[in-house]
C-alpha cells in the first residue's frame, strides 16, 4: 500500500499541475479525493491492511489528502492570476473611471488663480499682506476719519483696539508703496473679514483682490481699460462696463464698476434689482493722503487702484446663487467643478 500512496503523491501532483481550467480540477478532484475517488478507495481499502501497519498507513493516506487538497487550491489560485493575465476584457485605450477620492482646487481658488493670471498678462506682478491688521493700514493710512462708520464694532472685527482682522486687501496698498518705489502694478489678493450676519449674499469672510498702479502720468483712462480687459477675459469677449460715481474714503475720484446683468443681458430682472447691472468692484485713483501715508512724494506721480470680491465674480461666472456654498465644503456642490475649472 505505501508503494501505491507514494506513486499517487506523485502522479496526483502531476495531474493537478497540467489541468487547464477550473473544470479540469473539479473533475480530477472528485477523481481522486470524491466518495468514489482514488484516495478515498485506498482509505477504504485500510480494513485489509495488516493490524500493525494500519495505524501508519492511515496517517500517510490522510496526510496525502490534505496535501493534495492544497495542490487543488493552489492550483485554482493560479489559473484565476493567469485568466486576469491574458483575458480579452481589458482594454487599455477606453478612457478609465476619474478617481474620486483624490483632492482638488476649490472654485474658490480656482477662480482667484485665473483673475491673477489675466492680471500677470498684464504685465502686474503679486503681493500680500497679513489678515491680522493694525487699525492704522487698515483704515488710518487709506484716509478714513476716526469718526468713519466703517471703523464701527458692527462692521470690523477688532482683536484690540489698535488691532483687526483686515476688512479689506487696500491696506496691503500702502504696506506696498512704504516697501516699493513706483512705477509699480500689482495686485494682493486675499481673505477680509466682516462682521455681518451670513446671508445668500454675505459671509463673515470672503475673498478680494485688490490692484494697484502707480507712475508719473496714471490716469482714470487707464482704470478703465484695465478693468474692461480683466473683464472681456474672465467674463467673455462683449461685456459692457460702466463706471458709476461713487465715495471711498482712500480714492479721488471713486468709482463702482458695473458689468452686464448676466441674467437678463441688460434689460432688467430681479437679480439686477431692474438696474441691468451687476457691480464687480470698486475703484478710482489713489487719493493724494494715501500716498502721503505711504511717504511718496504727492505731486510726482498718479495713480489707480481697485477692489473686487473674488465671491461675487464666482458667483456671476457659474451662476451660483448662495454665497455660502463656496465655504460649506458639500462635496455635492464642490464636485461640479471638478474638471471644469
Ligand atoms: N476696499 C474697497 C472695498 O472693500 C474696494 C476698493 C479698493 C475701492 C480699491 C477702491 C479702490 O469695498
Amino acid at each position: 500500500m505505501k508503494d501505491t500512496i507514494d506513486r499517487l503523491r506523485i502522479d496526483g501532483a502531476e495531474r493537478i499541475a497540467s489541468a487547464k481550467n477550473e473544470t479540469e480540477i473539479e473533475t480530477l478532484r472528485t477523481a481522486l479525493l470524491g466518495r468514489k475517488g482514488e484516495v478515498t478507495s485506498l482509505l477504504r481499502g485500510l480494513k485489509d491492511v495488516a493490524d500493525a501497519d494500519r495505524p501508519k498507513m492511515g496517517a500517510e493516506l490522510n496526510k496525502l489528502k490534505v496535501e493534495l487538497g492544497a495542490l487543488f487550491d493552489t492550483r485554482l489560485a493560479d489559473l484565476a492570476g493567469e485568466g486576469q493575465a491574458d483575458g480579452p476584457a481589458l482594454d487599455l485605450t477606453l478612457p478609465g473611471t476619474p478617481p474620486t477620492g483624490a483632492g482638488t482646487n476649490h472654485p474658490l481658488l480656482s477662480v482667484l488663480e485665473s483673475v491673477c493670471d489675466i492680471f500677470y498678462g498684464m504685465g502686474f506682478s503679486r503681493g500680500e499682506g497679513p489678515e491680522v491688521e493694525l487699525d492704522y493700514y487698515n483704515f488710518t493710512a487709506l484716509n478714513f476719519p476716526d469718526d468713519h462708520p466703517a471703523r464701527d464694532i458692527q462692521d470690523t472685527f477688532y482683536i484690540d483696539p489698535k488691532v483687526c482682522l483686515r476688512t479689506q486687501t487696500s491696506p496691503v496698498q500702502v504696506r506696498t508703496m512704504e516697501q516699493t518705489e513706483p512705477p509699480l502694478a500689482m495686485i494682493f489678493p486675499g481673505r477680509v473679514y466682516r462682521n455681518e450676519n451670513a446671508d445668500a449674499s454675505h459671509s463673515s469672510e470672503f475673498y478680494q483682490i485688490e490692484g494697484l498702479v502707480v507712475d508719473k502720468a496714471v490716469s482714470l483712462t487707464d482704470l478703465k481699460d484695465t478693468i474692461d480687459i480683466f473683464v472681456r477675459n474672465f467674463f467673455g469677449a462683449d461685456e459692457p462696463t460702466r463706471f458709476r460715481p461713487h465715495y471711498f474714503p482712500f480714492t479721488e475720484p471713486s468709482v463702482e464698476v458695473d458689468m452686464q446683468c448676466v441674467a437678463c443681458r441688460g434689460k432688467g430682472c430681479g437679480i439686477c434689482g431692474q438696474t441691468g447691472w451687476l457691480e464687480i468692484m470698486g475703484a478710482g485713483m489713489v487719493h493724494p493722503n494715501v500716498f502721503k501715508a505711504a511717504g511718496y512724494p504727492d505731486d510726482k506721480y498718479t495713480g489707480f487702484a481697485f477692489g473686487m470680491g473674488i465671491d461675487r465674480v464666482a458667483m456671476l461666472k457659474y451662476g451660483i446663487g448662495d454665497i455660502r456654498l463656496l465655504y460649506e465644503n458639500d462635496l455635492r456642490f464642490l464636485n461640479q467643478f471638478r474638471g471644469v475649472l
